[in-house]
């Protein structure tokens, strides 16, 4: 190892934690023959490379462990020697959280937990937290079966299935976190422990929804459900003005909350920069679950209060089919991922008090003009997470420790530098915060609006609130019995 990264390792060390005498997790990790990199190591660079290239952090070590026991020992290494560690399953944190969203961490790199088994007799599947989306869709649709999950190919299941997952079959059959029965963790003192609704059920409740802040998740157990025999991926476009375009939300808003709306309906508004300062593109993108002929009649009373669609787009066939639609054409993750360089938030708005017309309107005009022109590309996602029939919302809110039970709209608000490469201009980031800005501000004092973690965000004010709401007390409690000296504290995690 080079001096001058001993000597830095050292430093921080002895400032953070003078008194204790073995101050190097290299030489322990070494000593325990462990698989592992750190600065300077061949190999360093592209294991501490953020998928967002906005961040640079620089872990102490990454290590890639292959049991659980070796998960536990490295644990036991940052709990001894006073390291912040944290793990990283597929590496998509949009603020690089998997690095411990600051410099010196241990980073243990779950990507070899990628074993998956399917239980025909208990319908049931283990999934490593190493799987990817693409993997796991695959291995699924082989027994005819399928999860509620997002879109990308190359997500990991361990973040994305603790923080919540959503995706089209969301309203029909819940979020990832909802599919788990039973986890494998270990815990900050280097404890292995199993957690179900028998099991440890404080544990079960904090880790589906705040994993990060508990444990290394290792594996779960998750239920399953029937591949639909068909699905359509389809779209309509439209290029709205501002009046337009607030009626056309307004309209997609009535629609999302009208009684007649079936689960097997997923949907989205999609808004992008418009051709000319003053406009905006307005789109629905979504999944439906159900014998195509239905879709139409379905949307019929959306499609009958809109303008002429410039544009639509139907893609009828299977499960599998659908899923290779949404994750771009393909489920393969062999090939290395791709990286952006962005600034994302997200806001969730309560189905009790959807956004009034004042919000509205504020929010499409600053997007229409503030919007166009830009030196970064835009686009915003109003996914419907409510709506009657929604399994997302049939969840009480006390079961889990995710905590958005009540959510009508989970919007991504999302901006990327030109070529998806560094820098990302300060303009992209003043615009994003602007747009929340625009629906908060015009909305009721007290407005009971939430954000969501796996669209996290180290630029929100409030966060563990707008993250947890009425269930932050308890995690909270929980953390002071589960991680009392703080092993897991990455920055955006719960203190
Ligand atoms: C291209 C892209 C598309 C996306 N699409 C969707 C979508 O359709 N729907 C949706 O809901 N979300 C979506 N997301 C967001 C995604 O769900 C989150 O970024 C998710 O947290 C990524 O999980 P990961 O394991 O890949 O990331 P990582 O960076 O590895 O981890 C994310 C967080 O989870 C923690 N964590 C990871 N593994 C474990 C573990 N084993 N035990 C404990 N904590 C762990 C990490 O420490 C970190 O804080 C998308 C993200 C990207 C980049
Ligand atoms: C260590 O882990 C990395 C990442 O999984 C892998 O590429 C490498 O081959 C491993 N090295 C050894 C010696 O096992
Ligand atoms: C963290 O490490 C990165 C990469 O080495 C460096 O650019 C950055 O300045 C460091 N941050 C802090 C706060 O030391
Ligand atoms: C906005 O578009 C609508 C529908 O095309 C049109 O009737 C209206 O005149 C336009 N308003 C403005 C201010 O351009
Ligand atoms: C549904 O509507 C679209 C136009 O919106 C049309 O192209 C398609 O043929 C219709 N499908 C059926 C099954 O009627
Ligand atoms: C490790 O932490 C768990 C959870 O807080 C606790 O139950 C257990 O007793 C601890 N084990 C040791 C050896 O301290």
């Amino acid at each position: 190892m080079p001096f001058i990264y001993l000597v830095g390792i050292l430093l921080a060390f002895s400032y953070r934690h003078a008194g204790l005498v073995n101050a190097d997790p290299i030489a322990s990790l070494t000593e325990k023959g462990f698989n592992f990199t750190y600065p300077g190591d061949v190999g360093f660079q592209t294991a501490s490379e953020a998928f967002n290239l906005r961040y640079t952090y620089r872990p102490a070590i990454v290590a890639f462990p292959t049991t659980i026991d070796h998960v536990s020992q490295i644990v036991r290494v940052g709990y001894e020697e006073g390291y912040n560690v944290v793990a990283r399953s597929g590496g998509h944190s949009y603020i690089a959280a998997g690095l411990g969203g600051k410099n010196n961490s241990i980073v243990i790199d779950m990507q070899n937990f990628n074993a998956l088994s399917y239980d025909p007799g208990t319908q049931t599947a283990i999934i490593g937290v190493g799987n990817k989306l693409g993997n796991i869709i695959t291995a699924l649709n082989a027994n005819g079966r399928a999860l509620p999950h997002g879109t990308c190919a190359y997500v990991g299941w361990g973040g994305h299935a603790t923080y919540g997952g959503y995706g089209f079959t969301s309203r029909l059959w819940g979020l990832a976190v909802d599919t788990i029965i039973s986890i494998d963790v270990v815990l900050a003192n280097g404890t292995i422990a199993k957690a179900s609704k028998t099991q440890n059920p404080d544990l079960f409740w904090a880790l589906r929804g705040a994993a990060g802040s508990f444990g290394i998740v290792t594996s779960t157990q998750v239920r399953t459900f029937e591949a639909p025999a068909s699905a359509t991926i389809y779209s309509y476009n439209w290029k709205l003005n501002i009046t337009a375009a607030t009626q056309a939300l307004q309209t997609y808003q009535q629609f999302s909350l009208s009684p007649e709306l079936p689960a097997e309906l997923g949907i989205e508004v999609v808004l992008i920069p418009g051709d000319s300062r003053g406009t905006v593109g307005f789109n629905i993108a979504g999944g439906w679950y159900k014998p195509a002929a239905q879709l139409n009649a379905t949307l019929k009373p959306f499609l009958d209060r809109m303008p002429e669609p410039s544009s639509s787009s139907f893609d009828i066939g299977d499960y599998l089919n659908s899923a290779k639609n949404l994750a771009g054409g393909s489920l393969d993750t062999t090939a290395p991922n791709g990286h952006d360089t962005f600034y994302a938030k997200s806001l969730i708005t309560p189905e009790r008090a959807p956004m009034d017309e004042k919000a509205r309107r504020a929010f499409i005009t600053y997007i229409a003009n503030e919007g166009f022109g830009l030196d970064v590309g835009w686009f915003l996602q109003l996914g419907l997470w409510g709506g009657l029939n929604s399994a997302i919302n049939v969840v009480p809110r006390e079961e889990t420790s995710f905590a958005h039970r009540d959510a009508l709209f989970t919007m991504q608000l999302y901006a990327y530098s030109e070529g998806n490469v560094p820098p990302f201009p300060s303009s992209g980031l003043a615009f994003v915060d602007g747009i929340a800005d625009s629906i908060v501000k015009n909305s009721p004092q007290g407005w009971d609006y939430g954000a969501y973690s796996n669209y996290i965000d180290d630029r929100l004010a409030n966060a563990d609130y707008l993250y947890y709401k009425r269930n932050l007390p308890r995690l909270k409690k929980l953390k002071e019995q589960f991680d009392p000296t703080g092993v897991f504290n990455s920055p955006t995690g719960i203190m």
